[in-house]
């Protein structure tokens, strides 16, 4: 018999190679390459085609543009975040760390989506009897829900071919198990497999799939990231664990924008969504209180008000620590520095911390001004008026840049009873804001903004 051949696979973002190494040449992380025995050639990701089934070049006129059809899931926040729906044949993946809401939100959607559609819920992680309890809280009592607790990938298949379900999800696609497969269920090759597999069936039957993929922690389980290119959308579930905010973001999507964000709220009888993400954020937001400032953000088409904050502290001794959550570390340096060399703000030897509440995750420029603004505020522990938000990227001279959806940010400021805005002189310039009752305050520096706002 032949040998069978090792490679190692990096299990964050599916790097191979036929030797080991510490760090992944693919991603740059430690510890990630693990040994997997070669796969034979998919059966599924490759079926047989004769001359029958073979496709065909169609004109491209002929080709129907009809939408898709798209499934509601009774959560707005979801379907906005799917761009509009599940698509009947897709292939979607929601991540998310352990504990985040991955089942709970599957299994809530089982009510509004059984009315219409059959829905066939595997579960590799929880007996029926857990489900069964679960679903009993979260008020799910359809009767076209069916649960299948498998982890055989091929008998999970089987099933569906047979009992041709409107809708089907995994939960997780970690725990299937392709049998003829040697490698243990989780490593790359198999989840990949697997993934091939549901999405094969998917497709032929215009069966839309929800994989729930954990998200890869120590390297021990492949990661959604090496499923990325199979799937038509990844989803990440988002938030503290310790705080009841969930975000929900698409950071690939066939059928629609992976700008949205959907936003809930857990509670006792699972995840509810919130509305007014703007309200929910400032909630709880302290007043008086030097190292807190409010801006702006564009989440897709929605702006969302968001609290920033800021803490400068001395250092104890050696490299002053650093840290941001919610908040780009890299660019919270950068910062740093330009207020240092160009607005004579000195941060270098004082452990600095930023922190965006409620778990969201902003990388928008925009964030800038208000991330400088708080970490000054700490700085001269000088409070900022609590009736003011500000926006604007900051440049690297110290400038303060045009900024987009201007009228659209200002209008939510308004709506929640904000009374001034500070942003750059620049944006004002351009076009005028209509229909306002804030006091808008263009600023061209780092500088004129802090003294319109202490
Ligand atoms: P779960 O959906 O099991 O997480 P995942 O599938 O992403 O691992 O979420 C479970 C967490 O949510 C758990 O810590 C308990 C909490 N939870 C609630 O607070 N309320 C609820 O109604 C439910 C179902 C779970
Ligand atoms: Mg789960």
């Amino acid at each position: 018999a032949s040998k069978a051949k090792n490679i190692y696979i990096c299990s964050e973002c599916g790097f191979e190679s036929p030797k080991w190494y510490g760090k992944c040449p693919g991603c740059g992380q430690w510890n990630t390459l693990t040994e997997e025995i070669q796969a034979a050639p998919s059966k599924f990701s490759a079926p047989v085609r004769n001359a029958e089934n073979r496709a065909k070049a169609v004109a491209i006129n002929e080709i129907s543009t009809d939408e898709e059809i798209r499934y509601h899931t009774g959560f707005s926040e979801l379907d906005r975040v799917l761009g509009g729906g599940i698509v009947k044949g897709s292939l979607t993946i929601i991540s998310g760390d352990p504990g985040i809401g991955k089942s709970t939100i599957l299994l809530q959607i089982c009510e509004y989506l059984g009315r219409s559609l059959k829905i066939l819920y595997v579960s590799g992680e929880e007996s029926g009897r857990q489900i069964k309890l679960r679903a009993a809280r979260l008020g799910v009592h359809s009767e076209n829900l069916y649960i299948l607790t498998e982890t055989d990938i091929q008998a999970v298949i089987e099933h569906i071919r047979t009992e041709k379900p409107d809708i089907v999800m995994i939960d997780s696609i970690q725990t299937m198990n392709y049998t003829e497969l040697s490698s243990s269920p989780g490593s790359v090759t198999q989840v990949r497999e697997c993934t091939n597999a549901i999405m094969h069936v998917a497709k032929s039957f215009e069966i839309p799939a929800i994989l729930v993929g954990h998200v890869n922690k120590d390297g021990a389980i492949a990661g959604p990231k090496v499923l990325e290119h199979i799937v038509d959308a990844v989803l990440y579930f988002e938030g503290d664990r310790q705080m009841t905010y969930r975000i929900l973001r698409a950071v690939k999507n066939r059928f629609g924008s992976t700008n949205e964000i959907g936003v809930f709220d857990m509670g006792e009888n699972g995840l509810q969504q919130v509305d007014n993400p703007s309200m929910a954020m400032l909630s709880g937001r302290p007043v008086h209180v030097s190292g807190t400032c409010v801006t702006c953000v564009m989440e897709g088409t929605r702006p969302i008000l968001a609290e920033i904050q800021g803490l400068a502290t001395t250092s104890g001794f050696g490299n002053p620590r650093r840290m941001a959550t919610g908040f780009d570390y890299n660019r919270m340096n950068l910062l740093l520095a330009v207020l240092e060399k160009r607005a004579g703000f000195y941060f270098s030897n004082l452990d600095t911390y930023v922190n965006v509440v409620g778990g969201l995750r902003l990388d928008e420029p925009a964030v800038d001004l208000a991330v400088a603004m708080a970490l000054i505020s700490s700085l001269k522990d000088v409070p900022i008026k609590e009736d003011a938000l500000v926006f604007g990227e900051i440049g690297l001279a110290g400038e303060l840049r045009m900024t987009s959806h201007v009228q659209a940010r200002i209008s939510e400021a308004q709506r929640l009873g904000f009374r001034r805005c500070i942003l750059p002189a620049n944006c004002l310039k351009k076009r005028p804001v209509s229909d306002c009752e804030i006091e808008l305050i263009g600023v061209n520096t780092v500088r004129e903004a802090f003294e319109a706002l202490a």
